[in-house]
């Protein structure tokens, strides 16, 4: 694992768009792994303003976004395919059949697992996959205790992890209780992955990514495993700072 720390949460933020943005660069198909939550909202408007800017393209990028809740429709404000369009999505050229995110309103959830799977083979993979970390430990929606080898898959989300997403919602009983996440072997088969770590909040979480033992208790520890993942923390999450 490449360790870099930084200021700030902007300074985060520019550092992992200046990666994305050279990758996209090299590479204008790129296979682009992207995830929801608070930490890459900066990261976002930063490749918002380099489109705007630089005009850097995603007319031939593809994204696959880690989870969804499930029973929320794409046009439910708090479901992740909104928050994509609203946060990159619809100010940037990319085309939206490029764009996959789990269908957490489908019919029959485990078929849309393993087209979700399917539609990511096709791709051959994630070239670059955007991590946040929850406090617990999860990367996508795979809580403590998931498989190392586990594919796309239906989660219970736990309490702390609803609790943690309380505030975009009216109140905790409205946070979905389930989600489709891609599993924690999909995500380690990305070729790149860059981990997003901000906060004081996520401090403990830092330091079992970090100094804890590699253990499917703290989902996360399997990445200090992948051969090419960068993690970028700021000040705040590795203990100092604000
Ligand atoms: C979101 C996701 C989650 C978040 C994590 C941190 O797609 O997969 O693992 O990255 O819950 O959330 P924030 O960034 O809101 O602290």
């Amino acid at each position: 694992m490449k360790i870099t720390e930084v200021d700030d949460y902007q300074a985060m933020s520019r550092a992992a768009a200046d990666l994305v943005v050279e990758r996209v660069r090299s590479n204008p198909q790129l296979i682009l792994g992207l995830a929801t939550g608070s930490t890459p909202l900066g990261l976002y408007q930063h490749l918002i303003d380099d489109y705007n800017r630089s005009g850097t393209s995603y007319r031939h990028v593809t994204t696959f976004n880690l989870d969804e809740y499930v029973g929320l429709s794409e046009q439910d404000p708090n479901s992740y395919h909104y928050f994509m369009n609203q946060y990159l999505f619809n100010h940037i050229d990319i085309e939206k059949t490029n764009t996959y995110i789990p269908k957490g309103n489908a019919q029959d959830l485990e078929k849309e697992c393993s087209v979700f799977e399917e539609r990511l083979k096709e791709h051959g993979g994630v070239d670059l996959q955007i991590l946040g970390i929850g406090g617990n430990g999860h990367i996508g929606f795979n809580e403590p205790g998931t498989s190392f080898y586990s594919r796309t898959h239906l989660v219970d989300l736990t309490l702390s992890t609803r609790e943690a997403n309380e505030r975009f919602f009216a109140n905790l009983n409205e946070v979905p209780i389930r989600a489709v996440s891609m599993g924690i072997e999909t995500i380690m088969e990305s070729k790149e992955i860059l981990l997003l770590i901000s906060g004081e909040k996520k401090r403990d979480a830092l330091h079992q990514l970090l100094h804890g033992e590699i253990d499917e208790s703290f989902p996360a520890s399997i990445l200090r495993e992948h051969p090419n993942t960068t993690v970028i923390f700021d000040k705040a999450a590795a203990g100092g700072g604000k």
